[in-house]
């Protein structure tokens, strides 16, 4: 049986007005104009709406509506629907403005104010950052300290901030402090598209919402767990960004983490935002933090040299446009962490992630403990499936369980089997960006899918150990991996030992 995705349930959110900081970006037009089409599309898009650009670039109001209008059917996930596309667009409007300039924060409270009335909004206000991180603490100071996002007259203010949130703990501590200073935390929603995906939020679901998994979700029962975040997609054009950058900065405190803590966090009495953000932070804040020189231990580094994926010839990463051809930056990070906790102590988990491998494969793997197989003495323990249950976020959405079976015939003889289920076998959702649940909830006051500071911090605490154990050390422990491979070969002595190996890309 499928089921369509039934949105009628569903209110559409408060009228509002959406002003987008970097509206001339990539960002933009990919993601969050599609999504807000979807939205429309969908019937959640209030129709009391206004959107309104800013940007450094000189542009009138037409001019940014016509820009829209071209590539929103470019980055449509459906077919643009002409009569939904003219409604969206009629209330865009553009204002230059600088990041730092106070000037440009008394432009845009002219423009709300003039479109708040036509557009009659309420004065409710969503602020969007889809700018480079550098500019978040002036935009957010800004916003708080010019007033325009001051909230009265029962109007909500609200300020969504892209990723990254901070380059390390100290810079991650300093822009909640600035944007705290300015604005209270129910008014900030740090994003983090992994949120958005159906299957990352399914997670909770598949734990709390089934009797049948939480009984044996703790040491007594799970050997190990492993978090795979792998892509097939090169550096590309990013090298600016991803040269300063890194893989582990770029996903792990924020999309490896949110898995992380899903996967392993304890039951929150409530599904509202605040049982469950606390339960996450909560879950991270038990990490072992580790000693530079034990990070160093418990890590595996790499970067991707020639090779050739989905068919296409790589070349090296340090050939990459705007990427240092000395560069020791890693493409591949594999950590392994421990919980300090009643749950889950002395159980290892297992993060890896990497640009320009076999694969894209986004997946939580938890492994169970082997049977005391004394029983079937004809079968090698090695010969035995390992029981695993796989949920797979991407490409693959499922869940599946392995386990082992008969094999048909006189002889006791053992195999290993799967069952898995399918999103796509149950489910008909239309094809969406990701992006249109977080915008709703953030419309609607719902913040259970954006992290808090707390919790933002923690993940950076974890991480810190390891930035400055790879700093310090520079190029020394950098293994290499070839393009289109599983990652270097280092990571596999990380996971190995006790029959422990990560599951193949494939
Ligand atoms: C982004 C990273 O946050 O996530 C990118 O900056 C990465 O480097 C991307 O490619 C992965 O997202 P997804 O949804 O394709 O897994």
């Amino acid at each position: 049986m499928t089921i369509t995705a039934d949105t009628r349930t569903a209110r559409p959110a408060d009228p509002c007005s959406l002003v987008i900081f970097g509206a001339s970006g990539d960002l933009t037009h990919r993601l969050l104009v599609p999504a807000l089409y979807n939205l429309s599309a969908a019937g959640l898009l209030p129709d009391a709406f206004a959107l309104i650009g800013v940007a450094r670039s000189e542009m009138s109001s037409e001019a940014f509506r016509a820009d829209l209008a071209t590539s929103l059917p470019k980055y449509a996930t459906r077919k643009v629907d002409d009569a939904v596309a003219k409604k969206l667009l009629a209330g865009v409007a553009y204002v230059q403005g600088e990041p730092d300039d106070p000037a440009s924060y008394q432009r845009i409270g002219r423009e709300l104010d003039r479109i708040e009335r036509e557009r009659a909004t309420g004065g409710n206000r969503l602020f969007y950052l889809a700018t480079p991180p550098t500019v978040f603490a002036a935009i957010g100071g800004h916003l708080g300290e010019s007033g325009l996002a001051r909230e009265a007259d029962g109007a909500w203010r609200r300020v969504i901030i892209e990723k990254p949130f901070g380059t390390d703990l100290a810079s991650a501590r300093t822009l909640n402090r600035r944007l705290l200073g300015v604005l209270n935390e129910d008014q900030i929603f740090r994003i983090d598209h992994y949120l958005g995906k159906e299957t990352v939020q399914n997670i909770l679901v598949l734990r709390f919402a089934n009797g049948l998994f939480e009984p044996i979700w703790n040491r007594d029962h799970i050997d190990h767990v492993q978090i795979t975040v792998a892509e097939a997609l090169t550096v590309g054009r990013r090298g600016n960004y991803y040269d300063a950058t890194g893989a582990l900065r770029d996903m792990v405190p924020n999309h490896l983490f949110q898995l992380l803590s899903l996967v392993a966090m304890e039951p929150p009495a409530r599904f509202a935002a605040d049982p469950v953000r606390a339960g996450k932070a909560e879950l991270l804040d038990a990490v072992t933090l580790q000693s530079p020189e034990e990070a160093f231990h418990n890590s595996v580094r790499g970067q991707y040299g020639d090779g050739v994926v989905d068919n296409e010839v790589v070349a090296a990463y340090r050939q990459a446009k705007d990427v240092d051809p000395d560069s020791t930056t890693e493409t591949y990070a594999a950590l392994k962490l421990s919980i300090d906790n009643w749950r889950w102590a002395g159980v290892p988990f297992y993060l890896r992630t990497g640009k320009a491998l076999r694969a894209k494969r986004t997946e939580v793997a938890i492994k169970f403990k082997q049977a005391p197989i004394a029983m079937f003495r004809d079968t090698p323990v090695e010969h035995l499936a390992q029981n695993f249950l796989v949920v797979g976020i991407q490409p693959n959405e499922c869940i599946g369980l392995e386990f082992n079976a008969k094999v048909p015939g006189p002889s006791i003889s053992i195999g290993g089997v799967g069952m898995t289920f399918k999103y796509e076998d149950y489910f008909a959702a239309p094809p969406s960006t990701g992006y249109e649940t977080l915008i709703y909830d953030c419309m609607i006051g719902d913040a259970i899918l954006y992290p808090r500071a707390d919790g933002i911090e923690a993940g950076w605490r974890i991480v810190q150990p390891f930035i400055d154990a790879w700093r310090a050390a520079g190029g020394e422990g950098l293994a290499s991996y070839r393009a289109g491979s599983d990652g270097p070969a280092e990571a596999d002595r990380l996971i190995g030992g006790n029959g422990r190996r990560w599951r193949p890309l494939a």
